[in-house]
């Protein structure tokens, strides 16, 4: 007879049977969100990083900002108090890799574009101290003197382009144009101030 009992004590079933559990456990939790709208359908107002802040968010990888800071407002109180609303799927759509972390030495970024003017952030990365005197950011001066990477632009968009993003092909070829003269502390700062304004510093509840 098929029993518990018997289940217990053949390891082989046992085996067996758990992944078959976890397994259709799993699927059903995790099959439903890829056809969610909610969590596959960008904001509304979201749009892709134009080519500026395209680049400069490749500096933020490079860089490793990410390590000590995160891109993910948590739904708690202390959180939003501080923050603004909690992040949701739709405002990461465009965000390949994503960069949530997991890592808070420096406050949340989720939600830093348009909490500062574009030159507090050029003297903060500059010399973080110049603005936060306690801060232990480190400083990021030859972000200033290095231009915005023009060669590969292009490539980049009609990547992104494969996965959906949608770049036209006006803004494809205006892409290397809107980098010229710009230096990578230029990009690295469009790309901080169009952070987590699809619905503003202090957004009304989102719907969802
Ligand atoms: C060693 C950890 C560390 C690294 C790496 C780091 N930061 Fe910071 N960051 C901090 C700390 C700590 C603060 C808070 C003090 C301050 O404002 O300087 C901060 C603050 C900030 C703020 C202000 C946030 C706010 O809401 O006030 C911005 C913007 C920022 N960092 C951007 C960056 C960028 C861009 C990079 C990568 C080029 C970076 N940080 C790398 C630790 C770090």
């Amino acid at each position: 007879m098929f029993s518990h009992k018997l289940i217990e004590k053949n390891i082989g079933w046992l085996i067996v049977l758990t992944f078959l559990v976890v397994s259709v456990g799993g699927l059903v939790q995790i099959v439903p969100l890829f056809f969610q709208k909610s969590t596959t359908e960008p904001m509304p107002g979201l749009k892709p990083y134009t080519a500026l802040q395209l680049t400069g968010r490749d500096v933020y990888i490079r860089e490793g900002c990410y390590l000590c800071h995160s891109q993910q407002v948590r739904p708690f109180r202390a959180e939003t108090e501080r923050y603004g609303h909690f992040s949701v799927a739709g405002e990461y759509v465009y965000d390949r890799p994503f960069q949530w972390g997991s890592k808070r030495t420096g406050p949340d970024l989720a939600r830093v574009g348009g909490r500062y003017s574009d030159n507090w952030h050029y003297v903060h990365l500059m010399n973080p101290r110049d603005v936060v005197p306690e801060s232990n950011m480190p400083a990021y001066p030859w972000l200033a003197n290095s231009a915005a990477d023009v060669a590969d632009i292009q490539a980049k968009m009609r990547t992104l382009n494969v996965v959906g993003h949608g770049y036209t092909e006006e803004e494809i070829e205006a892409a290397p144009a809107a980098l010229e003269g710009k230096t990578e502390l230029d990009a690295l700062i469009a790309y901080l101030q169009s952070l987590g304004t699809t619905h503003g510093p202090n957004p009304e509840p989102l719907k969802f």
